[in-house]
């Protein structure tokens, strides 16, 4: 199922698409990320999360550049959407429907002691003002909303800041009432906050942040980068002077695109009084030797919107084979269903026997195949030869119990034919799935 308890464990994080990444976002999120992505045992979902972005920002035009420069700069990055679910949250219709659900269940006192939301009616109240001056109803809901990007996938872990932890306890408890009421149907996700990440400083020593107006641009040219580098806060002393480490923005920002030699060679060289001029030369040349290769990809991909266009379909088509039969679960738990099927126990007999079935055999060549069919005899999917019958046995239990995710382990070995589609299939495995 979709679920509980398959394998892999999910992690699954959204990226707001308001602004432009800078070097605090590569570092404290998009870098580790993306080498978490590549953790055997792992399925992890990344998506643009642009309807809360709708939330902060009413400018069309820089919802629509933030989305593309943050899936480039993601991309370019190295995420490999081929190993991930990378898409967009408002290509997945399933989302908002599911946020409905979890209005439905949510209690509004829950919602009235969102941070967020108190901290704007606070500064209301500081002001004299109506307490919710200036407060849209989708400030408020905004833990509904995550807490459906959330459990729509199941997911296991979100790795956030520190900042955000509320809303996965706030999702949780959405998730479990609503298994309370209907049945268990969701994991109650659980934050992850690692905290060896770094938080870079920025130019002016506090955290970097589009709000402080402090940052460095993570794919701004070159020119750029370096003036923006000339501006980090130092103090005063003079070439040949010793320097400290300890505080200086300049260093830690080193520190965090360095190796432990080159962050210690540079430390011998604050001691030994480098010239301010000459460490933010160094700084520069270290963090251009890492983001320099990337920058040729990202900007071929901002250069063809259309290209990302179709990496973005193709992962909510990923996502929705996942979702929508997910959804489809949730309306029936909920008592949205088709009035036809209605006759209760009767009903449930007749679908089970419409279901997709596997076939299990052995050929000539004494390999042993499975493929899986429709009730109409149609070929879902068809697997090559295998040794025994037991690695058969249990290529078909795991996608009878992982669905279209277990196919991606099995590589070559599965094959789905050229007329059914990825979503066909994925429903048709998750009917299949112990919880249908
Ligand atoms: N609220 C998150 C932030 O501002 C972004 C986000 C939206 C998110 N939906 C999510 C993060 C789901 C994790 C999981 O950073």
């Amino acid at each position: 199922m979709n679920s509980p308890t398959s394998g892999a464990l999910r992690y699954l994080t959204g990226i707001t698409t308001t602004g432009t990444p800078h070097l605090g976002n590569y570092v404290g999120a998009i870098r580790p990320a993306v080498q978490a992505s590549r953790t055997a045992g792992t399925q992890n979902f990344y998506f643009l999360a642009d309807y809360h972005a709708l939330i902060k920002c009413d400018d069309p035009a820089r919802i629509q550049r933030s989305t593309l420069e943050i899936a480039a700069c993601w991309l370019a990055a190295g995420l490999d959407p081929e190993q991930v679910f990378f898409y967009r949250q408002s290509d997945i219709p399933e989302i908002p429907e599911l946020t409905w659900f979890l209005t439905c269940v949510c209690g509004k006192g829950l919602l009235n002691r969102a941070h967020a939301y108190k901290a704007a009616v606070d500064k209301n109240a500081a002001a004299g003002a109506d307490p919710d001056t200036d407060v849209t109803a989708g400030l408020f809901m905004y833990p509904v909303l995550m807490a459906a990007d959330i459990i729509m996938f199941n997911a296991h872990k979100v790795p956030v800041g520190r900042d955000q932890i509320q809303h996965i306890e706030m999702a949780r408890d959405m998730a479990s009432s609503f298994n309370h009421l209907y049945g268990a149907h969701f994991t109650l996700p659980e934050a992850a906050v690692d905290e060896s990440v770094a938080t870079l400083p920025g130019l002016d020593g506090r955290k970097m942040s589009k709000s402080y107006d402090n940052t460095i641009g993570l794919f701004a040219p070159p020119a750029q980068i370096r003036k923006q580098i000339a501006g980090i806060v130092t103090d005063s002393r003079a070439p040949g002077e010793p320097k400290d480490t300890e505080g200086s923005a300049l260093f830690q920002i080193y520190q965090a695109f360095a190796t432990p030699e080159e962050t210690e060679a540079l430390r011998r060289a604050y001691a030994e009084g480098i010239a301010w001029g000459d460490a933010k030369q160094l700084l520069f040349e270290r963090i251009d030797r890492e983001i320099a290769p990337m920058r040729e990809r990202y900007q071929s991909l901002v250069d063809n919107p259309a290209e990302l266009e179709r990496i973005l379909k193709r992962g909510a088509e990923k996502a929705r084979a996942i979702a929508t039969p997910f959804m489809g679960r949730l309306r029936e738990a909920v008592g949205l269903r088709n009035l036809g099927a209605q006759a209760a126990g009767g009903a449930k007999k007749t679908e089970k026997a419409a279901l997709p079935a596997f076939k299990q055999y052995r050929e000539a060549d004494g390999l042993h195949y499975f493929k899986l069919v429709d009730t109409s005899g149609r070929l879902l999917l068809q697997s090559r030869g295998f040794e025994s019958p037991r690695e058969a046995g249990q290529a078909v239990a795991s996608l009878k119990t992982q669905g279209l995710p277990a196919l991606a382990v099995l590589g070559p070995q599965a094959e789905r034919p050229q007329d059914v589609t990825e979503n066909e299939l994925g429903i048709a495995l998750s009917r299949l799935m112990p919880d249908a």
